[in-house]
């Protein structure tokens, strides 16, 4: 009999979590002003608020920790950081920071200016909010086809190549600081790009003259399916194939708090020394010395020792292959998602399930405030809300797709907590025709709105 899979780790500490009423989290979300992210942790049951931060550091992580150099300068800890970079990344250059948006932050203080147009695919809410602060334009060419929820593709996070050369030909090269090319692709559901994508869009760039930044948040998990869906890297190890991929990037900013399995931490890295250089004053005047930036030593050696193992094909596999059981758990129910199962999280079709909630009225938040009330899971919107107004006509604007992410923390919960998950869905799911209003806002932020919005119940 074939042995059926099990997990690349045991379990050497635990964190205990608690259970709550249904009438606690009544009130609790209605204090939180049905904002997810206003609610305390100590409220939810399971969070898939983000797979951001929240994951597992490992013994050999925590072994790190203790051994970290906390100098000013030059510590131990940064060329521990340098090396791995250098050693599975092939960047010679870099700068720590504290997450990966202060990473865009001090990427793009040296290189954006008003009236800009950076092309990518699905830009991720931070990258967009830095681009649209700075009044340039983030251009998003993702394929059509990612926002077609049911049809399976393998690598659904792509740029449209022609999209992305009709926006390098509509625009001299000195309006395009960089594309923006993001693996996995977050917003469009953890979906991969695929190596022959990622060949592409650098050929353009470089028939344009333009530089190619990879937001790399996910970049290990988009190895794994590159290793696994893309015929020409099934023998490759995921480290040659993490590689080949950055090879063709001049700068990578990363949010380390996802595939480098660290709580916080970040680091904007390039191939040209000259960048690298004009970029030091805003790490000095933002984050830190350019040693140390963000992050305090300790957390540089957990970094360095992460991306090894966040590299290691055991380890991606267990991960992934947690969000696919999750995934087809979901189909034995008949939920609607973003299909194939992403990389770190599960994106539940939330137009396709609660048909009698106005747009208007935030189709998405209100399927993650049902799951919250059934359960005591907390998700996250990605529909309306996130996509907030637009920056000229101040109008909301209603993207194509609502959807309620379940983001996975890494090593963190079980395959039992995934049970629960499919299961309170699947009541939710059961009892959708009944629900037939949502929320509408009664205070917000004019940019990111979605993290400190405040609603109430639509009547
Ligand atoms: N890029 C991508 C693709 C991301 O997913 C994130 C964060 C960032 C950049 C910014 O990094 O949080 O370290 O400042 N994503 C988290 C999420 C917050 O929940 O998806 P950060």
């Amino acid at each position: 009999m074939e042995l059926p899979f099990a997990e690349s780790y045991r379990i050497k500490m635990v964190e205990n979590i608690k259970k709550s009423t249904r009438e606690e989290r009544e009130q609790w979300i209605k204090d939180a002003h049905y904002n997810l992210f206003l609610l305390k942790s100590d409220y939810v049951f399971i969070d898939l608020l983000t797979d951001s931060g929240t994951g597992a550091m490992s013994d050999k992580q925590w072994s790190a920790i203790m051994l970290g150099d906390e100098s000013y300068a030059g510590a131990r800890s940064y060329y521990n950081m340098k090396n791995a970079i250098k050693d599975i990344l092939g960047f010679d250059y870099f700068l720590p920071t504290h997450q990966g948006r202060a990473a865009e932050n001090v990427l793009y203080s040296t290189i954006i200016k008003e009236g800009d147009v950076l092309p990518g695919n699905s830009h991720f809410d931070t990258t967009k909010g830095h681009i649209e602060f700075r009044r340039a334009t983030a251009l998003d060419c993702t394929i059509d086809e990612a926002s077609d929820t049911q049809l399976e593709i393998p690598f659904k996070g792509n740029v449209d190549v022609k999209k992305l050369e009709k926006a390098l030909q509509d625009n001299p090269k000195e309006k395009i600081p960089c594309v923006v090319l993001t693996v996995t692709n977050n917003t469009a559901g953890g979906q991969p790009v695929s190596m022959q994508n990622i060949r592409e869009v650098s050929a353009l760039c470089k028939k344009y003259g333009v530089l190619l930044q990879m937001d790399s948040a996910r970049f290990a998990e988009n190895a794994y399916f590159i290793k696994t869906r893309e015929a020409e890297f099934k023998n490759k190890s995921i480290k040659e194939i993490v590689k080949e991929m950055f090879s063709y990037a001049d700068i990578m900013t990363m949010s380390s708090k996802k595939d480098a399995i660290v709580n916080m931490g970040g680091f904007v890295a390039f191939k040209s020394e000259e960048l690298w250089k004009n970029c030091q004053k805003f790490c000095i005047m933002n984050e830190g010395f350019i040693t140390y930036g963000g992050m305090s030593g300790r957390d540089m050696n957990a970094l360095a020792v992460g991306l090894d193992e966040g590299t290691e094909f055991d380890y991606l596999e267990t991960r992934i292959k947690q969000v696919e059981y999750l995934g087809s758990k979901l189909d034995e129910y008949g939920i609607p998602y973003q299909r194939p199962a992403g990389g770190h999280a599960i994106f539940v079709d939330a137009k396709k399930i609660l048909t009698h909630v106005p747009k208007e009225e935030f189709i998405a938040q209100t399927l993650g405030i049902e799951l919250y009330l059934e359960a005591g899971i907390r998700g996250v919107e990605i529909g309306a809300m996130l996509a907030d107004r637009d920056p000229i006509t101040r109008e909301n604007r209603f993207p194509k797709l609502e959807l309620l992410r379940l983001a996975i923390p890494r090593r963190t919960y079980t395959n039992n907590h995934m049970d629960v998950i499919a299961t309170a869905l699947k009541n939710v799911y059961d009892r959708r025709e009944s629900i037939t209003r949502g929320y509408v806002i009664i205070r917000e932020e004019p940019i990111m709105r979605h993290f400190t919005v405040e609603m109430d119940k639509a009547k």
